[in-house]
């Protein structure tokens, strides 16, 4: 599949993935970020998409760049740690996007904590992929790239 669209998918990182590789590696595995990020950059070149790749400890700057990806970018992958399952805000800003969303976790959450079985992002999210490590973001980029593709063929079709 090659999907043409101007702006780049964002994805975005929230807390404690900057730890990636160090964090509970036998949880979160031994790549760090900059790893993930060379994977997603790679398989995103292969559909045709361009991706800003970014990670922030902060919940505001979370919301800032949800915010500023209604105008910038085609979509979003959300990793949000920990907000996913606190943030309101998060939640908020995504609705307000009007973007297609998918959330994605390296871990499987439901296999952990109760806590972690919750989460708000989903409530706006057009879907979750979980549990393959890395291979998340990949997949969940896959996802994201087929109904891109579904809205751009759509476009184009005769009224
Ligand atoms: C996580 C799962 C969250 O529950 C946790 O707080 C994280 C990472 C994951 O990628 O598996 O920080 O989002």
């Amino acid at each position: 599949m090659h999907v043409s669209t101007a702006k780049p998918v964002y994805v975005l990182n929230g807390p404690n993935l900057n730890m990636l590789g160090l964090r509970e590696p036998s949880i979160y595995g031994h790549e760090s970020l900059a790893d993930v990020e060379v994977r997603v950059r790679s398989h995103a070149e292969q559909l045709g998409l361009r991706i800003d790749f970014r990670q922030t400890n902060f919940e505001g700057e979370l919301v800032t760049w949800i915010q500023e990806a209604r105008d910038k970018a085609c979509g979003i992958l959300l990793n949000a740690g920990a907000l996913t399952h606190t943030s309101i805000a998060v939640l908020d800003a995504l609705s307000a996007a009007e973007l297609p969303a998918i959330e994605v976790h390296l871990s499987n959450v439901f296999r952990r904590e109760a806590f972690r079985h919750h989460s708000y992002v989903s409530l706006a999210a057009v879907g979750v992929i979980c549990g393959f490590g890395p291979a998340s973001y990949t997949l969940a980029l896959d996802g994201l790239a087929n109904i891109l593709a579904r809205k751009t063929s759509d476009s184009k079709a005769p009224a």
